[in-house]
């Protein structure tokens, strides 16, 4: 199995000089790596990283968002925009995004846009720090899927990179615990074995492959550790 890693840079860099540097470093080093790399940058930052050339064909650009719909819709940027771009991946219900109110059946409606548009999705699923203390993790987890995966066909999972994201986790450099993570990926596999597992929240060079020797495992979701070349290219190596 092919092992995915993704880079969320989230709202980094500050100057499109330090996205090109920071690219064309895990380019490099992605050409001796067996695993599929995904970037995700600020979406300002797509078109000038995709033209960017001598791309080895496992390394890949995903957005972090994307709308469901084209039209009157200021601000928003859409799944059949993103394709045309070039763009292979889009990251959704991200926390940080959940937090900003965004709703499952939004999520959803994203997920089947953008499948539609032929991108592939990275879902991000994963409870707080109070639904985990109530002992609700699988709950939530379950509640999630539902919502988020409504109407989304078996065949449709192919496309659909799932990643469990504790929100207590995530830039806390508290990390989940890998007996932790396996009792989760036992819970998700049960659910539907097709699944694609991920984890992400606080991984870093030092304990990222801990997690990918978890079975059924199959990437990583970096955040903050990616926009650091030392941190990140050690993990694609
Ligand atoms: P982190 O973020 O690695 O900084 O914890 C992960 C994420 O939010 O995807």
């Amino acid at each position: 199995m092919k092992l995915t890693i993704i880079a969320n840079w989230k709202c980094n860099p500050s100057t499109l000089k330090e996205a090109k540097k920071l690219f064309s470093l895990i380019k490099e080093r992605a050409k001796n790596s067996s695993k599929e790399i995904i970037i995700c940058p600020p979406f300002i930052y797509l078109l000038p990283l995709i033209s960017c050339k001598n791309k080895p064909k496992n390394l890949k650009l995903g957005a972090q968002n994307c709308f469901f719909k084209e039209g009157p819709f200021t601000g928003e940027i859409s799944p059949l925009m993103l394709r045309n771009l070039g763009v292979d991946y889009v990251i959704l219900g991200h926390s940080e995004r959940r937090k900003l109110a965004e709703k499952d059946e939004m999520i959803n409606e994203k997920v089947k846009a953008a499948l539609k548009s032929k991108l592939k999705v990275i879902l991000c699923i994963g409870e707080t720090d109070e639904e985990r203390k109530l002992g609700k993790t699988f709950e939530i987890l379950k509640f999630q899927l539902e919502k988020d995966l409504f109407e989304i066909s078996e065949n449709q999972l192919k496309n659909i990179l799932l990643a469990y994201e504790p929100v207590w986790a995530i830039g806390t450099k508290n990390p989940c615990q890998v007996e932790d993570l396996k009792k989760v990926v036992i819970f998700l596999k049960s659910i539907n074995k097709k699944f694609k597992i991920l984890y992400g929240g606080s991984v870093n060079k030092e304990n990222f492959s801990q997690y990918l020797k978890v079975k059924d495992i199959s990437g990583l979701l970096v955040g903050g550790a990616s926009l650091n070349h030392n941190e990140f290219l050690a993990m694609i190596s």
